[in-house]
């Protein structure tokens, strides 16, 4: 058995809840404080060790490979005007090690789709993870949840999906998990997933974080997958056919990080404001600037109408 190593992440989506901000700029550009989305979701991978990054991307988000490839000129440039230490930004150390690798999903046909698209790239593979780079987890802890479900699955060599606990009337936006009754196990074993139930309808109260460990049969499933309703072939409809083939081999792993869903403009909001109130001196500019009549220059003491 190989250890865990690639990491698919599709980004060919259109970012359309975000519109008008996401017509030309990948959602995955769009900056959490001064450094855009991906860079995050990059880090957070290169911490479990994993190397290698596979992008399911489209004509038209080029973008994001200019972001992670060398640009010489504007580093000579900058060296020119003395700005050097500002290089320094382009080089995160946590990509050192990465070997970043770009595909394109050439039919927007969902998420089934674009992971099947980079079949080729992990067929060697026993395991490889899904990133669904909407989603921004900040760990609460030293280890983040991608590096205890790699560290687990090589001991175990299960599939693992990340769950969080939300209020049922949520669940019309999520994967739902259906646990499998076995209270024997000390594992949360998945027996199917509801892909975006009605509340009424939804078996549990945890939903799936997009952050899969999955083992590489679920390419099989997913080539004869049939689109579902809306187009799309889905990989919530895969994993289910996997799980009756082979029950028990997923297990739900609880995330224990804080989560938004930058997809959402709350989400994306939310990720902004905590990240800056985790800095010092942001908060307290942040706490002067919105508070009433805060502000600085022109603009201080200005009444804000309500
Ligand atoms: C996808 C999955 C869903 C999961 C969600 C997590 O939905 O289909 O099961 O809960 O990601 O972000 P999407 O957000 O692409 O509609």
């Amino acid at each position: 058995m190989k250890n865990l190593n690639k990491a698919i992440i599709p980004v060919a989506g259109l970012g359309t809840r975000l519109f008008p901000a996401t017509k030309a700029i990948p959602k995955e550009l769009l900056p959490i404080l001064d450094k855009p989305l991906i860079e995050y979701i990059v880090e957070e991978i290169s911490l479990s060790g994993v190397k290698e990054v596979i992008f399911v991307t489209r004509s038209g988000k080029e973008s994001i490979k200019n972001h992670f490839a060398r640009d010489l000129k504007l580093e000579n440039n900058l060296k020119k005007l003395g700005k050097k230490n500002i290089i320094e930004a382009f080089h995160n150390p946590l990509f050192k090690n990465i070997k970043f690798k770009y595909i394109n999903q050439e039919k927007p046909l969902g998420l089934g789709h674009a992971i099947s698209c980079a079949q080729h790239l992990v067929k060697d593979e026993d395991f490889f993870l899904v990133i669904l780079p909407d989603e921004y987890i900040v760990s609460e802890r030293k280890e983040n949840d991608i590096t205890s479900m790699v560290k687990s699955n090589l001991k175990d060599k299960l599939g693992r999906i990340l769950v969080e606990k939300i209020p049922k009337k949520r669940s019309k936006n999520y994967g739902i998990i259906d646990f499998c009754k076995d209270k024997k196990s000390p594992n949360k074993f998945i027996n199917l997933i509801q892909e975006k139930p009605n509340p009424s309808e939804s078996k549990s109260n945890y939903r799936v974080v997009g952050r899969y460990i999955l083992p590489i049969e679920i390419m099989n499933f997913l080539s004869n997958e049939r689109p579902s309703a809306n187009g799309e072939i889905e990989l919530t409809s895969s994993i289910n056919k996997l799980l009756l083939k082979s029950p028990r081999t997923i297990i739900a792993q609880t995330s224990e990080s804080k989560i938004f869903d930058c997809g959402s403009k709350e989400g994306f909001l939310g990720a902004n404001i905590f990240t800056a109130m985790q800095d010092k001196i942001l908060k307290k500019q942040m706490n002067k600037l919105i508070s009433p009549g805060g502000g600085i220059g022109r603009h201080k003491g200005l009444k804000i109408p309500r």
